[in-house]
């Protein structure tokens, strides 16, 4: 945040805003007993264990950057703006290389905008509103359009119950501005963090120039995505509480005044372990886990574009988002409520 000179005579505190949102989901929809013979798992399972009902998952074919570039275009429409800048946090991107947001950039018809992926896995959201705030307040550019967006169908091993059962694909998009710091939307501070001594815990072991195909013929184990799910567990729950009270001491606020509070939908029980050691009452808190399962990096827009709306959830509303991930990294960050209205999309 910058102090500024208002054209009257008060001073006021300029600030990134939200102005848009929007969300794209794959239109299959697959449930908890879809998967029962090929995971060897039951429905009561994974509703107890993660309280997932069912995950939305792409037909072959759709990539990232497709899902990406409809979600971004949507938060164009509900802003009713163009972007100069685009960041896209995934951990899925369309290939290796080169990042997956300068073409998206272009498919949106944003010729000639800088454009470059995040990686920080499930917290790619997080850290990229981060990014996209400083590129406001540095004057690097004024309008940044920030996606997450997975297709994680392309890296669980269709085998692994572990992870299969979890994870949906998607994406969502934010809009953001300059703007003034009392506004809806307005963003007002982060708490980010890493720990890459536990980088294990949450990775695909081969493909990167530590294990490159030229070199191995990768196992199965190696070639897909893999997480150590109890070590995770503990890990997010302590993460993810830690920064949200940090940024709530950088706010000033109290957990008691936190009016609408959204993590990352990694499990049900993640998330109700975080509500409850901050003191969050049950009705401030918002998610839609048991619908989509957890999309990392789109996790966060897609459970604010479905907590838009809701009882209690009005313009100015004081929101805490917080999310943990691969790396590890995590981050929190406390803002206005925005007064966008979202725009959703199935994507065939
Ligand atoms: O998105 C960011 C990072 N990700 C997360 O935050 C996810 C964190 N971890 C988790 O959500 C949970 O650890 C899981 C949902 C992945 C697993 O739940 P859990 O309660 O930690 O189960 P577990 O791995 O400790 O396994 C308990 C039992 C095992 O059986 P035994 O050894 O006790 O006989 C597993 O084999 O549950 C079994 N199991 C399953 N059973 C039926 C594991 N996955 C399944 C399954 N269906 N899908």
């Amino acid at each position: 945040m910058a102090h500024e000179m208002t054209e009257g005579d008060g001073i006021t505190m300029s600030a990134s805003v939200i102005r848009g949102m929007g969300v794209c989901l794959p239109q299959g929809v697959v449930t908890n007993d879809d998967l029962v013979d090929r995971f060897q798992t039951s429905d009561t399972w994974i509703r107890t264990r993660t309280g997932i009902h069912r995950r939305r998952w792409v037909e072959p074919g759709t990539s990232t950057g497709d899902l990406a570039t409809v979600a971004g275009a949507a938060a164009l429409t509900s802003a009713g703006t163009d972007a100069d800048f685009v960041l896209l946090a995934t951990t899925t991107p369309d290939r290796p290389c080169p990042a997956t947001a300068p073409e998206v950039a272009s498919r949106i018809g944003l010729t000639d905008v800088p454009a470059v992926d995040v990686s920080a896995v499930c917290s790619g959201f997080v850290y990229g509103l981060a990014l996209a705030s400083s590129l406001i307040s540095s004057g690097v550019c004024t309008r940044p359009l920030l996606i997450g967006a997975e297709v994680y169908t392309s890296i669980i091993d269709p085998l692994d119950r572990g992870t299969g059962v979890i994870f949906g694909d998607g994406a969502g998009a934010v809009l953001l501005e300059r703007g003034d710091e009392a506004e809806p939307g307005a963003v007002h501070a982060f708490a980010l963090g890493s720990d890459g001594s536990n980088s294990d815990l949450i990775a695909i072991a081969a493909g990167g120039s530590r294990a490159p195909h030229r070199d191995v013929s990768a196992s199965r184990e190696d070639r897909y995505f893999r997480m150590q799910g109890r070590s995770v567990y503990t890990q997010a729950i302590q993460r993810m509480t830690s920064s949200c009270r940090s940024v709530l001491s950088r706010t000033g606020w109290s957990s008691d005044a936190v009016e609408v509070f959204v993590s990352h939908q990694a499990n049900q029980r993640i998330v109700d372990a975080v509500g409850d050691r901050l003191g969050i009452d049950t009705s401030h808190r918002f998610g839609n886990i048991a619908e989509v399962g957890n999309t990392a990096a789109a996790s966060l827009p897609l459970a604010m574009a479905d907590t838009a709306g809701r009882e209690g959830v009005v313009p100015g509303a004081r929101t805490l988002l917080t999310a943990f991930g691969g790396g590890l990294t995590w981050g929190s960050v406390a803002l206005n409520w925005p007064d966008v209205k979202p725009i959703h999309h199935l994507h065939r």
